[in-house]
């Protein structure tokens, strides 16, 4: 079987969040049964001397408008990847947006759409599997040709929502302007023609995918996913264990594994030498974030100020434009158990998953996760809300994997709580151990999805 992924992030390429780790590790699972290619844009930052230049080009003709692409390609990657270099869609600096989405996000990412549906014919795949709104045109544009489409949603809260004359510009006939097709409150949504048109529709974890078809989770589209639900279902994701492994991971200063937890605290030490703190015996609680609602940070704002009145260490890694960064700096400022460190910096990222004591997720809503993932797997504990794929991957018994301190009621009470729960535990190291033990790759939800493939008549 042949596949072509697609996504508009891909690590290490390019980064925003979750989606690109993903795009990297479920291809190169799947890697081992099937034929698979990825496919994501040239963007404006990238160097293209990393890559070589194929001969493709592709016309992609949108309303009337030609906008040529030219294809490049990895030189020795563990899987083919495929970059978009057209215009709009490659001059910009950032992957979405400065300060604001780019105002032409529905002409770039119907250009990436329609490469997708382009490159797929030309490389006589079988199967092409769509990331999240900026690939799901492509469904439509594929609709009566005789490739299969998956689509998976990674965030129902971000479903390309843009005027209706952008389905003019997009060469998208108005007839398709209606409920039951891509219209949404008098605007056009993109992640609709995803669920539409696609032959099978998931999310990253069997939770979320029961929680989208209820109006507090289903960001306005539970109706018309209640309405395709026999071809929706939910797969867990996982992590790159080879890249997430403190056995061998070069980010980190000191490698252990549970056979040497007792190393883990070197970390530590290491990390605090360029901070205020300490005490390397105090528990370390981190945050590794997009600074975004979602994340929960609400909750922590309401709660901050008793979580620091106690005998904890708190660091954030938090990157993304924001309300919340000016505050937060000026109560890191005022404190010293508290550091609050902007910008998107991966090597830290590893440093302090390996330093950490507890990981804290109090996401209002999580469609999977993999900060959890990646703690446990770096013996931190997880502190999480129960909802999303969290609820699927942190438990509070030794029996399923993982295990970590779960909270119910999003509440600063029920948080507070479930702090106090961590500073108290007894068994810490016997939860680490279980946690390093447990397999968060993704070997099994690569089986699930290739199933999928497979069944799709
Ligand atoms: C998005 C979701 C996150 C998920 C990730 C990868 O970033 O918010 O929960 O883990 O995509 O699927």
């Amino acid at each position: 079987m042949k596949v072509l992924f697609a996504s508009s992030e891909i690590f290490p390429y390019a980064k925003s969040g979750g989606l690109a780790d993903v795009a990297a590790a479920l291809p190169l699972a799947l890697s081992k049964d099937i034929d698979i290619c990825s496919i994501m844009p040239l963007y404006g930052f990238m160097d293209k001397k990393k890559l070589t230049k194929t001969d493709i080009i592709l016309e992609i003709n949108l309303g009337g408008i030609n906008y040529t692409a030219d294809v490049y390609k990895t030189k020795d990657a563990k899987v083919l990847t495929y970059f978009i270099d057209a215009p709009l869609l490659s001059t910009t600096k950032n992957l979405y947006g400065d300060s604001e989405a780019y105002a032409n996000n529905d002409i770039r990412f119907g250009i990436f759409s329609k490469a997708i549906s382009l490159l797929a014919k030309l490389l006589h795949v079988e199967l092409v599997h769509l990331n999240d709104w900026h690939c799901a045109l492509s469904a439509f544009w594929l609709k009566d040709s005789n490739i299969k489409t998956v689509f998976t949603i990674h965030n129902l809260a971000y479903q390309g929502i843009f005027k209706r004359d952008s389905l003019d510009r997009l060469g998208i006939n108005q007839s398709h302007f209606e409920m039951q097709d891509l219209e949404f409150y008098g605007k056009c949504n993109f992640m609709k023609a995803g669920i539409k048109y696609s032959d099978r529709v998931t999310t990253v974890s069997p939770n979320y995918a029961k929680e989208i078809l209820t109006p507090k989770f289903g960001c306005g589209l539970e109706g018309f996913l209640s309405f395709h639900k026999n071809k929706l279902s939910g797969i867990i994701n996982g992590i790159d264990t080879e890249v997430f492994n403190p056995k061998s991971d070069d980010l980190i200063f000191q490698n252990y594994d549970v056979n040497s937890l007792n190393l883990k605290i070197k970390n530590k030490k290491e990390l605090y030498k360029n901070l205020k703190f300490k005490n390397a015996k105090t528990p370390l609680f981190v945050m590794i974030s997009r600074l975004v609602e979602q994340k929960g940070f609400d909750l922590i704002l309401e709660s901050i100020d008793d979580l620091l009145k106690k005998e904890l260490n708190l660091i954030f890694l938090v990157d993304g434009v924001s309300n919340y960064k000016k505050t937060f700096e000026d109560i890191a400022k005022k404190s010293d158990n508290f550091e609050f460190l902007f910008g998107y910096d991966e090597k830290l990222s590893h440093l302090l998953y390996a330093s950490g004591n507890f990981l804290l997720m109090p996401s209002k809503f999580e469609p999977c996760g993999l900060n959890q993932l990646i703690a446990m797997r770096y013996g931190t504990i997880p502190i999480v809300h129960n909802i999303g794929g969290l609820k699927d991957t942190v438990h509070t018994d030794l029996k399923k994997c993982g295990q970590g301190i779960v909270f119910t009621k999003q509440t600063k009470k029920a948080f507070i709580l479930a702090i106090n729960r961590a500073l108290k535990l007894k068994n810490e190291k016997n939860i680490q151990i279980f946690d390093m033990n447990c397999d968060f790759s993704f070997s099994n939800s690569a089986k699930k999805y290739l199933k999928l493939y497979k069944e799709i008549p």
